[in-house]
């Protein structure tokens, strides 16, 4: 659809804004040689791919276009675009990736929303960081499938009614609190992503390993799959890397227990998974405050550290680990990070 009835300031708004965001290097990142592009390749989640697969079906039969408006929500790496993209090619759509940080003015909306076609699947990654703004500029829009652009200023303002093609908004959050009520209400169906369970991520990392043309023991995966965070595209990552350390030490393309070792010690990962940052979290909290409580804000300063990377990134997966508690006072280190680290016990809290 076109804003033809738009002044030409507003159109060229737009066509700047779809120059330069970042749709086109989004599109190029989801034609990742491993992303699963079939529910058959997507391996866990499985509640959510039969419930999506389900609302799909049902909204065909009654020949609807698109589906209900969905959100995903759990840690990155998980997979919430991926379900997206396939859920998108599902429905027939094109796959239009966004986020939350991309959109900055009400304009910045317009524009991509405008350019949809029917049926296709908008998809606005980190949705919690639009601003309150942009948020009631985007109700209409998955309500009524219209929006009301205001042309002009002051007593000259005119509002005008645009109507858009029916789509489906697909928004992913790893900060699903901050996700404003109204807006968590306007979605259909709301979806968390779990961590992955070890047997489903040997086989990501089996199946990323075919795609990569290498072969790999059964005892590497084991071990790759023990320092992956329970994340894919941790994995994913890691498995890339080995990679390339077997490549360049002249082994070729196949992995064993030994390059995999080799090439964790060189990346400083630990055995549990723990990477440089996650280890310094502990060490700070065990040197500078006496293993916790601790709040978010002087951990942050003390690691150098920002507060999201730490809530987002470190925190679920020592939590996960039990190496880490959350209390009101704040963050405090467990006797098994103690035991991990191999320091001596000040005042964790003991979990046994
Ligand atoms: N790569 C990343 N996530 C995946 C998943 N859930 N299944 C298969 N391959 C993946």
């Amino acid at each position: 659809m076109k804003l033809n009835g738009l002044p030409a300031k507003d159109k060229k708004m737009r066509e700047d804004f779809i120059k330069k965001n970042s749709l086109n290097k989004e599109e190029e990142i989801i034609e990742n040689t491993l992303r699963p592009k079939s529910w058959e390749d997507y391996i866990g989640q499985e509640k959510i791919k039969t419930n999506i697969k389900v609302i799909i079906e049902a909204a065909k039969k009654r020949g609807e276009i698109g589906c209900e408006h969905l959100l995903f929500y759990g840690g990155s790496g998980l997979g919430k675009t991926t379900l997206a993209g396939i859920a998108a090619k599902e429905l027939g759509g094109n796959f239009r990736i966004t986020s939350g940080t991309a959109i900055k003015k009400t304009g910045d909306l317009a524009a991509i929303l405008s350019n949809l076609n029917p049926g296709d699947v908008l998809f606005i990654d980190e949705i919690h960081r639009l601003n309150k703004l942009i948020e009631e500029f985007l109700y209409p829009a998955i309500e009524d499938f219209k929006i009301h652009l205001v042309l002009g200023k002051g007593l000259m303002a005119r509002t005008m009614e645009i109507n858009l093609p029916k789509f489906t908004l697909m928004g992913a959050t790893t900060r699903i609190a901050l996700v404003s009520s109204p807006l968590r209400a306007r979605f259909g169906a709301t979806f968390q992503l779990n961590y992955y369970l070890p047997e489903d991520l040997e086989k990501i990392i089996k199946r990323s390993a075919d795609l990569l043309q290498i072969t790999i023991d059964d005892e590497a995966i084991k071990q790759i799959t023990v320092a992956s965070r329970f994340t894919p595209r941790v994995a994913n990552r890691l498995l890339k890397r080995v990679r390339d350390f077997v490549q360049v030490s002249g082994d070729k393309n196949h992995i064993d227990k030994k390059s995999v070792e080799k090439a964790l010690g060189f990346l400083e990962i630990d055995n549990m998974g723990l990477e440089s940052g996650d280890r310094k979290i502990l060490e700070v909290l065990i040197e500078k405050f006496s293993g916790g409580p601790v709040g978010l804000k002087s951990l942050a300063a003390a690691t150098n550290e920002e507060e999201d990377t730490i809530l987002e990134i470190y925190e679920p997966y020592l939590l996960r680990l039990g190496f880490l508690e959350r209390t009101p006072k704040g963050r405090t280190i467990t006797s098994l990070a103690y035991k991990h680290l191999n320091k001596k016990q000040q005042n964790a809290k003991k979990l046994l």
